[in-house]
Formats: C-alpha cells, sequence, structure tokens
C-alpha cells in the first residue's frame, strides 16, 4: 500500500513511523514532512504543502497513493477530505461538515448543548458591541472578578482562546478578537463561556460515525513553563496513559460525551468519520466537561500514544473509513507508560530564530526506549537544523511514568543546540496522581 502523509510536525513523523512499521506499507510520502520523515525507512519527503488541497490531490492520483492521511486540522476544515472522496481517492479523516466541530467554536458548544453533553455554560455574540455590554451587565458587581473565556470561532492556531479573571480582561479580549480582529475572519462571531477549574486531559477516539473505539487516556501541558506558568503553547510534552482518567471515568466519557456526540453528529447527517479529540475537563464538582473538540490526532498527545500501539495503525484507519470499527479486535497497548518531551526553540511561543545545527540526536536515539520525532527540523547540506518553534518531540517508554520520563530526559540532554530548551516536569502530574492513589 502507497500511503501519503499530509503535515511536517511531530505528530505527522509518528505517523510515519508507525505506518511504516505496518507490514502492507510500501513506501510512505509525507508532504511536506521535516528532516526526519525523510530519512524514516520507506519514507520519503513530497515538497507540496500541507494546505494545498489541488497539489495534493495531483500528486495522489499521479502516485497511485492508496490511502491519505491527514494530521493538521486546517486541511481538514478547508474540506481536503470531500475532494480526495469526489475524487474516488481513499482519505482518513472527517469530511468539511464534520470538521466544524474543530473549526467553528459557535457550532461546536451548539451540538453540544444540543446533546445535552457536558461542556462550560456559553454565550454566541456577533459583535464587539453585544459582547462587551453582556460582559459589563454581568459582571457589573466586582470588576476584578470574572471568570470567562473568550474564543473566536474560527480556527486561530490554537490562540483564539483567550482564559480571563478580571473584566478588564475579558474586555480586552473582546477588544482583540472582535473589533481589532487579531485572528482574521476566525473572529467574526464570538463565544464568552464559563471558566472552568481543574484538570485537563485529553481523550482521543477513532470513530467511522456509528462505532467508537477510544484510545488511552493522554495529558498534554499547554503552559510554555515549568508549574504550568507562562503563556500558552502548541503542548510542551505529553504523557499516556493518564492516571486522572481512571477506568470508571473513561466509562461515563465515552457514555455521557463521545457517544451522544457521535450520535448528534449522525443525526444531523454529518457523521464523523476519523480521530475525535475531546479536550476535557475534570472538575472537581461535577465530574468531566468538554472544553473543546479536534478533528485529528494531539501534538504532542500522537507522539506517545502511538509508542505504545501495538496493532497495525493501517487496519485500523481502514476499518474506520470503510464503517467497520464494529467488527475489528480492540486495539492492544504496550501496557508501559510512555512520555513525551517537547524541545524548543529560544524565544518560542514568540519570535524565534531558524536554522540552528542540532546536535547528539544519533546519541539521543541509543537510549533504550526512546523514539525521537522531530516537529520543526529541516536537513541543510546534510544537517539537521531548527525550523519551527516546537522542535523536537522526545518520547520515552518505561515500566513506570517515572521510568519513562527519566529515560526521556536521559535522551534530551545528549541534544544540543544554541537557544534549545524544554520543561522539566513533564509527567510529573501523573506521579502525583498515581501517589494519591496509593494513599
Ligand atoms: P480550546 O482551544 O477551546 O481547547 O482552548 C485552549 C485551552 O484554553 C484549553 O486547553 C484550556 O486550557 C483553556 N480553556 C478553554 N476553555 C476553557 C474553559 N471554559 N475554562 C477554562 N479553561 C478553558
Ligand atoms: N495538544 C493540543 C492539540 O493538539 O491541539
Amino acid at each position: 500500500m502507497r500511503v501519503l502523509i499530509v503535515g511536517s510536525g511531530g505528530r505527522e513523523h509518528a505517523l510515519a513511523w508507525k505506518i511504516a512499521q505496518s507490514p502492507r506499507a510500501e513506501q510512505v510520502f509525507v508532504a511536506p514532512g521535516n528532516a526526519d520523515t525523510a530519512r524514516e525507512g520507506l519514507c520519503e519527503n513530497v515538497p507540496i504543502a500541507a494546505d494545498d488541497i489541488p497539489a495534493l490531490v495531483k500528486f495522489a492520483k499521479a502516485s497511485r497513493i492508496d490511502l491519505t492521511v491527514v494530521g493538521p486540522e486546517a486541511p481538514l476544515v478547508a474540506g481536503i477530505v470531500d475532494v480526495f472522496q469526489r475524487e474516488k481517492l481513499r482519505i482518513f479523516g472527517p469530511s468539511k461538515a464534520a470538521a466544524q466541530l474543530e473549526g467553528s467554536k459557535v457550532f461546536c458548544k451548539n451540538l453540544l448543548h444540543g446533546a445535552d453533553v457536558p461542556t462550560a455554560e456559553y454565550r454566541v455574540f456577533r459583535d464587539a458591541e453585544s459582547a462587551t455590554r453582556y460582559v459589563m451587565d454581568r459582571f457589573n458587581a466586582d470588576e476584578q472578578s470574572c471568570p470567562v473565556v473568550v474564543k473566536a470561532d474560527g480556527l486561530a492556531a490554537g490562540k483564539g482562546v483567550i482564559v480571563c479573571s478580571t473584566r478588564r480582561d475579558a474586555l480586552e479580549a473582546i477588544d482583540r478578537i472582535a473589533r481589532q480582529r487579531e485572528f482574521g475572519a476566525a473572529g467574526k462571531q464570538l463565544v464568552i463561556e464559563e471558566r472552568l477549574d481543574g484538570q485537563e486531559a485529553s481523550v482521543l477516539a477513532l470513530t467511522d460515525g456509528r462505532t467508537i473505539v477510544t484510545l488511552p487516556p493522554a495529558q498534554d501541558h499547554k503552559a510554555a513553563y515549568d508549574g504550568d506558568a507562562g503563556p500558552n503553547t502548541g503542548g510542551m510534552g505529553a504523557y499516556c496513559p493518564a492516571p486522572l482518567v481512571d477506568e470508571r471515568m473513561m466509562r461515563s466519557i465515552e457514555e455521557h460525551i463521545l457517544v451522544p456526540t457521535v450520535h448528534a453528529m449522525k443525526r444531523s447527517r454529518q457523521p464523523f468519520s476519523g480521530v475525535l479529540y475531546a479536550g476535557i475537563m475534570v472538575t472537581p464538582a461535577q465530574g468531566p466537561k468538554v472544553l473543546e473538540y479536534n478533528v485529528r490526532f494531539g501534538d504532542p498527545e500522537c507522539q506517545p500514544l502511538l509508542l505504545r500501539l501495538k496493532t497495525d495503525i493501517i487496519d485500523l484507519m481502514e476499518a474506520t473509513i470503510d464503517g467497520k470499527l464494529d467488527e475489528i479486535k480492540p486495539p492492544q497497548w504496550d501496557p508501559r507508560p510512555s512520555v513525551s518531551v517537547v524541545m524548543a526553540s529560544e524565544g518560542y511561543p514568540g519570535d524565534y530564530e531558524k536554522g540552528r545545527p542540532i546536535r547528539g540526536l544519533e546519541e539521543a536515539a541509543a537510549v533504550p526506549d526512546v523514539k525521537v520525532f522531530h516537529s520543526g527540523t529541516a536537513l541543510v547540506d546534510g544537517q539537521v537544523v531548527t525550523a519551527g518553534g516546537r522542535v523536537l518531540a522526545v518520547t520515552a517508554l518505561g515500566n513506570t511514568i517515572a521510568a519513562a520520563k527519566l529515560q526521556a530526559y536521559t535522551a534530551v540532554k545528549c541534544i544540543r543546540w544554541q537557544g534549545a530548551w524544554c520543561r522539566k516536569d513533564i509527567a510529573d502530574k501523573a506521579m502525583v496522581q498515581a501517589d494519591k492513589r496509593k494513599r
């Protein structure tokens, strides 16, 4: 089978690595890929941008691609799946209509509300004035207390969500999204919702529109610095499984969140096929609630998840496309937990320089049970250099979370470039949780 993977980050590297291990894979193309997807066995990079849908279709036809797998959300929301299907090309991912679950927060919140899925209370606004009036009326007593989250409706590369504490924060957020149009057309509508407190988990599931196969829960680290301080990022590390979500909570998330969502999508004639990623807040008083849906694998959650997957991923993806998830055996997982530490460029998530030579990748790769996935790298004259904010996702298995963490950081220490940094506390929350359970 000839497979095309769309995207260039750590998630796509993990997908390429896993798909290339399938005995069914003959060749794997990654568009546009990174320094290491080009060097992974069976893999080859293709210089086509992930959002250039016409060029991707042309390539898939000319290269007789049997299966296309889409990593990032932008091409999904733009309708890549519909275009490929029209051309009779097999592709893994949701249709444009179903991808609205991530592409429009208003669509997502309305669907959740209609299906009675637990989520934060919300209001939708079409202009800055009505949103401002709402905040001024609702939070008129104490300007210091305004626990809301202001969100741009559309895709904004993860930046269109502003968590507020004071009235001033909220008014500023409305101004940035709806008046300054900092996130462009994504800010045509906005959602203001109640701020939830608790711990976050990422629960991903494969679904063919009817059947749901949940994957082990994971936890991301969105804040830039240790102790969850600093600005929001794309994710500075992840681990899997997340002990926060035990078996009982998982069943409850399936029953009260995933099943009603998938049914509501089917009922509204927008069946969801692909990876449904629920960003969950586990609230202390009311249990798990949906913060958001993504319509793809998470980055970096995909890296520790796929390091543990033993089943042939092509079989899982084909069953999803063919609506046959009810016929397959449950996926098998390595019982050992995994931890992924993101190494980033100096300045990220703000501005950063590219092109810094990376050393020590071979030593890191030699650390047992470690796989270094590349996120933002390029090959220049045979040398691997930095080419993004998040540069590497150093991922490891261990008999315990603590052992996996140690292994990942042992490999991190081998890798050097000017300005490289990472969080030092990835997976510490899992260890606190595991200790609590023991007591
Ligand atoms: P989203 O893009 O909707 O996932 O939001 C990104 C991040 O913003 C989430 O991972 C949370 O950390 C935070 N967030 C979003 N909605 C809420 C909420 N209602 N309460 C608290 N935090 C939130
Ligand atoms: N790790 C967060 C995301 O993929 O959206």
